[in-house]
């Protein structure tokens, strides 16, 4: 019964000398789903992801995947998933079709199956007419999306990306997102790291908010930011006489207590219920202020992060990562 969860972590650990990366981090992942672990570099997402793998081993606590402990039965495991990212196996030499060729035929496709299947993944993967240049050409976007295609090759049950969007343009982010999206709807379970909230909240079911190898909070990406509140309102008025009023007219109608910025015409306030900003700025207008520019702002991770664990997202635990001796 309980073997209906695609991943179940409990109190697991991993330390590199000094540093605790992964410190006593539990999970629990039901199938068919995105599962975001949303953290700030440093905070222990690619340790955790190659311990899932079973590229690394725990130091303490256990993972069970689909019921196979990541350990004990690690080839039942490896059989189950697929880690794309930072640790693919794109050969650089190799045209994007040659490269799922390979790894179709390395799977066991025979050769006409691997034809099939791989003219269907460069089709879905938007591929087909970059299919016969070398890998090392290809864009960030391309290679990303080569990188996605090669792991759902067996139609693993289980899915790992590490950061699949960290350093891409938005057009080829909002690809990726597409991809990831298309890969779930044929019943595959993702778990997506990823340091960008809303990219997490695109894509992700639920999410894990994790900080020194721990998970600090975890909900549905709604409850997540309805914690820490919306985002923020800022509003920029013409005459900034007037900007103590705008004060008391915002501060009524949202319910929030309001930050007055250091140039004196700007204003903000944390916002819980987005469709109240409607009114707040009717508000105004009918109060006779004049407000030039106004932006309602999603919260950063930063701020998630500073409302759930107290301190920034970025602090001092951005070293250089050595060599792995695993
Ligand atoms: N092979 C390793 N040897 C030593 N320290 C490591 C190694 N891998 C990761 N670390 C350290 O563990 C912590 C977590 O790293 P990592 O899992 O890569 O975080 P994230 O993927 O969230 O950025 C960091 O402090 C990192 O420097
Ligand atoms: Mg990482």
């Amino acid at each position: 019964m309980k073997s209906t969860l695609a991943l179940e972590a409990d109190g697991l650990v991993k330390v590199f000398g000094e540093t605790r990366a992964v410190d006593g981090l539990d999970l629990a992942v039901s199938s068919g789903r995105v599962y975001g672990v949303l953290g700030p570099n440093g905070a222990g997402k690619t340790t955790a992801l190659r311990m899932f793998a079973t590229l690394l081993r725990p130091d303490d606590g256990r993972v069970r995947v689909f019921g196979h402990d990541v350990v004990a039965d690690a080839e039942s495991v490896r059989k189950l998933v697929s880690l794309t990212g930072q640790f693919a196996s794109i050969d650089e030499d190799l045209t994007g079709r040659q490269n799922l060729i390979l790894l179709s035929r390395l799977l066991g496709y025979s050769r006409m199956a691997s034809r099939e299947k791989v003219d269907s993944l460069l089709e879905a993967f938007d591929l087909a007419a970059a299919a016969d240049r070398k890998a090392a050409t290809y864009s960030g976007g391309m290679r990303r999306r080569l990188d996605i295609a090669a792991s759902v090759v067996s139609t693993p049950g289980l899915i790992f990306l590490d950061e699949p969007t960290t350093g891409l343009d938005p057009r080829s982010r909002n690809q990726v997102w597409d991809l990831v999206r298309a890969v779930v709807a044929r019943g595959v379970t993702v778990i997506l790291t990823t340091q960008y909230l809303d990219e997490a909240d695109q894509l992700a079911d639920r999410i894990a908010v994790i900080d020194h190898g721990k998970v600090v909070a975890e909900g549905t990406p709604s409850e997540l930011k309805a914690s820490v509140g919306s985002g923020a309102l800022h509003v920029r008025v013409r005459d900034p006489q007037r900007r103590a009023e705008t004060e008391s007219i915002l501060s009524a109608t949202l319910d929030a207590s309001v930050r007055i910025g250091s140039d004196p015409a700007t204003l903000s306030v944390a916002v819980s219920d987005t469709r109240r900003v409607a009114r707040a700025l009717g508000e105004l207008s009918e109060g006779g202020i004049d407000v030039v520019s106004y932006a309602l702002g999603q919260p950063s991770l930063d701020e998630v992060f500073l409302a759930l664990t107290g301190h920034p997202a970025e602090d001092d635990t951005i070293t250089t990562s050595k060599e792995d001796v695993a």
